[in-house]
């Protein structure tokens, strides 16, 4: 399963899920595809942000080695699920999409844990504590996803 993960800037958002559904997927020896991507050029490129490199340190996930790229209409073809985090991620990749198969493959990625549409969101303008609340969000999600992989 080739999974790709979705923000606005992929600074925050959507490397840190990268980066915890990686080490989980690791941990259980499933070999996947994993990556993530955004839709605003301010940041090609670069690292992620730095409160998103500290929690990620904290939980003993490296993401260091991330650099922030644009989601392109190949991603529909290189990828088989490609989880958002809030609803105007969900209208930038429809801008992509060529056909129905290939939203199919959009889902929210909260959508795991509850069943509905709801937002990861936005930590970039708030101060560190958002980062927690994101990292604890991102991460039940993510258990959810090795799970179902796993089986
Ligand atoms: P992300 O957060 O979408 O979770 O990576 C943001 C990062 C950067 C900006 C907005 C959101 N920005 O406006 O630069």
């Amino acid at each position: 399963m080739k999974i790709l993960f979705v923000c606005l800037g992929n600074i925050c958002r959507s490397p840190l899920a990268e980066g915890i559904l990686k080490s989980k997927l690791k941990k259980r020896g499933i070999q996947s595809k994993v990556e993530s991507a955004g839709f605003e050029s301010y940041h090609i490129n670069e690292p992620p942000d730095p409160r998103a490199l500290k929690i990620a340190e904290k939980h003993g996930i490296d993401i260091t080695e991330n650099k922030c790229r644009l989601f392109v209409a190949d991603d529909f073809d290189n990828f088989d699920v490609i989880y958002v985090m809030d609803t105007s991620n969900y209208r930038d990749v429809q801008y992509f999409s060529r056909n129905d198969d290939d939203m199919d493959k959009v889902k929210y990625l909260l959508s795991v844990i509850s069943g509905k549409n709801k937002s990861v969101p936005d930590p970039y303008y708030g101060g560190e504590s958002g980062f927690e609340n994101i990292f604890n969000l991102l991460e039940e999600a993510c258990d959810k996803i090795a799970e179902t992989l796993d089986n």
